[in-house]
């Protein structure tokens, strides 16, 4: 490093509070410091502002109906259609512009621009009706990063039909368990895809997921994989290609929506083994994706907008699809990895594209980071102004890391804390307003109100941690989990309430994560409280990971925890015990993993199983959790003492070190 490389680092290692730069300010959508203000003396009416960015068949009543807490109603009354907004209304004045940029895994590109978009959304809109999909029927789609994924998303808001979006690196029995859930009997999925220049079939997986729903399923195929694949067509199964050739030309009047219809279902994880399927509305999700997208991502009409998550998380609804499109902007679909054909697949885009805002996840960062600086150094990044993150807390090496080497310590980085449930963003900086402080996500956004409590629902003091709440409800909120009402108050709301209230007007929202405040209103989040893991900034339940183990023949109990991991932030660690009769060894450890792939997905594969005697207990027999992260962690034991069985402790850590 020169000299003067050297003091850069130093001066940036120190530095804790770094300004917006002022360039960015300048041009910035949001840049009046005054709007906290009169968004909380003019709540809920400052939602208006939200709205206001959709274009409404007909005007809503009522911005917040709060009569029938904690079933919250957004701009009541009103009506809009998702697909008119994210489409036809950009048709006069830019339908010539650039919708959709898609790179391939291979290189190959495709570019939609807004007239191609309709024109597409529209023929599958049609092919969709013709399979006799109605309004209100739930749409489940299996794909990867393939521009049909949107179309099909879009065609089916176009025409009412709510989807439901199933990542393709989840397993079969995952996208069984999600088509049963949302009496889905519609799919659309896909031959395969490629990773790392190699095709990878995806249909022999989904047809075993069909196989797997207790109901007749309609499927349509869409060839991403050409010649390289041979896909057996089953009988009944629709080719994609075909429908829309058939259908070409036809327009389909966007179906007018009730703000508070269903816009989709997404599953997430929580504490129990059974995925929820949260439900998000037209008016008050799109709205609030619309809003944080211009507000905190500064998206603009002639930006080149790059969101790097998958579109089958909740990061990719929001913002690669609805957000962006919604503000009429051009969003870039990468669909393969970071790191093929080199390390450097990120920063060619960026060149080649002049991509404008780059918003991506930590653990994505401490990749690059470890792949070095060289990589964006041989890429001209000065088309980027924005920079976001999302997923998981930002150590801040690597907030520091992204702001130099990527931003040139130009672009301000916002740090966003939200989760499938809240919709879009809830805790960030906004860009062109306040100072960044690496680590800490920032405040709240405008007209929200976040508080961190105790589990007594008081406030905590500064720089104490505490319960993250949110204590009055906002447009994205989930409106309920999909035909579990009880559940949605179960897990949100009442239990984590102001004491033993059961008047549903004191419950606040309680995310299941922990945070702390400065004493300037900074939020710092610390992470979940509750049995959910965090790995590589995708949510998956401990519960539901155990209960996969468990399935596998010969394993008697198993306990489930996260350990942190450099790169993914943390790791799976499973502590198993085996029936009599059956060894912990490596075959064992290869059926587990292989079991965890087929009820879940590779993502929540185990980074390591230890096979043990007993797991520590509570004299009520509950398992001690939180020993086993702190031995995951190679930390220091808490106390010990309240354990049936202190012993087994020090023969599981012996087990982990490999002693
Ligand atoms: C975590 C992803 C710290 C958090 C959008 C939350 C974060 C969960 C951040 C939601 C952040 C998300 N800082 N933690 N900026 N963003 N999280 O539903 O624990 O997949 O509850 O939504 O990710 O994950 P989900």
């Amino acid at each position: 490093m020169s000299e003067e490389e050297v003091e850069l680092e130093a001066r940036l290692a120190e530095q804790d509070e770094f300004e917006p730069p002022a360039s960015f300010v300048e041009q910035a959508n949001v840049s009046d410091p005054g709007l906290y203000e009169e968004f909380g003396e003019n709540w809920p009416e400052c939602w208006e502002h939200a709205a206001d960015l959709l274009e409404w068949s007909d005007g809503y009543d009522q911005v917040l109906d709060d009569s029938n807490p904690p079933f919250y109603e957004w701009f009541t009354g009103g009506e809009l259609n998702a697909s008119a907004n994210c489409v036809d209304r950009h048709l006069d004045e830019r339908g010539d512009e650039v919708a959709i940029e898609w790179v391939g895994e291979l290189g190959e590109t495709r570019t939609y621009t807004y007239e191609d978009l309709h024109e597409e959304v529209n023929a599958f809109a049609a092919s969709l009706r013709d399979l006799g999909v109605e309004e209100d029927d739930v749409v489940t789609m299996y794909m990867p990063m393939v521009p049909e994924l949107p179309i099909a998303m879009l065609a089916c808001a176009r025409i009412g039909a709510p989807h439901s979006v199933v990542f393709a690196g989840f397993s079969a029995d995952a996208l069984a368990t999600r088509m049963n859930g949302a009496d889905s009997e519609f799919l659309v999925t896909c031959d395969g895809y490629y990773r790392r220049g190699e095709p990878l079939e995806h249909k022999s997986k989904s047809d075993e997921g069909v196989s797997g729903v207790d109901h007749d399923v309609t499927s349509v195929v869409v060839d991403r994989l050409g010649d390289d694949y041979d896909h057996p067509t089953i009988e009944g199964d629709h080719d994609y290609d075909s429908l829309v050739a058939d259908h070409a030309g036809e327009t389909v009047e966007p179906v007018p929506r009730d703000a508070e219809d269903m816009l989709f279902l997404m599953y997430t994880s929580g504490t129990t083994g059974q995925p929820k399927g949260v439900k998000h509305t037209t008016g008050g999700y799109l709205s609030w994706a619309a809003w944080t997208s211009q507000a905190v991502l500064d998206v603009k009409p002639e930006d080149t907008y790059w969101c790097s998550a998958d579109i089958g998380w909740i990061t990719g609804h929001s913002y690669i699809v609805y957000g962006p499109l919604a503000l009429g902007t051009t969003t870039v679909m990468y669909e393969g990895t970071p790191d093929y054909p080199d390390k450097d697949r990120l920063w060619e885009i960026i060149d080649d594209y002049d991509v404008t805002q780059l918003y991506t996840a930590p653990t994505a960062i401490r990749s690059f980071m470890k792949w070095g600086k060289e990589y964006p150094e041989k890429h001209d990044l000065s088309s980027l102004r924005l920079l976001g993150t999302v997923g998981e807390p930002i150590n801040p090496r690597a907030w520091k890391w992204y702001y130099k080497h990527i931003g040139g310590e130009d672009c301000p980085v916002v740090d966003t804390w939200w989760q499938t449930e809240t919709g879009g963003m809830m805790v960030t900086t906004l860009p062109g307003v306040g100072n960044m402080k690496p680590g800490s996500a920032g405040p709240p956004l405008p007209g929200l109100d976040v508080q961190i409590v105790d589990t007594k629902g008081e406030q905590v003091e500064a720089g104490r941690a505490g319960y993250l709440t949110v204590q009055k409800p906002w447009p994205g909120m989930l409106r309920t989990l999909y035909k579990n009402d009880e559940r949605f108050i179960e897990e949100y709301w009442a239990e984590y309430s102001d004491t033993d209230s059961d008047d549903p007007d004191d419950w606040v929202y309680f995310p299941e994560d922990g945070a702390k405040i400065d004493d300037d209103g900074y939020i710092t989040v610390l992470g979940r409280v509750d049995d959910v893991i965090n790995v590589s900034g995708h949510r998956l339940g401990t519960m539901e990971i155990e209960s996969a183990i468990v399935g596998v023949e010969g394993v008697a109990e198993a306990a489930v925890v996260g350990g942190t991991h450099d790169i993914k932030g943390e790791a799976v660690y499973a502590y198993v015990i085996t029936e009599d009769g059956y060894e912990g060894d490596d075959d064992m450890r290869e059926r587990i993993v292989a079991g965890v792939e087929d009820a879940i997905g590779p993502i929540a594969r185990p980074e390591q199983v230890v096979f043990t005697e007993e797991l520590p207990k509570t004299r009520s027999g509950k398992i001690m959790r939180r020993l086993l992260e702190d031995i995951a962690n190679g930390e220091e034991l808490g106390n010990t003492s309240t354990l049936r069985n202190p012993d087994v402790v020090t023969e599981i850590e012996r087990k982990v070190k490999g002693d």
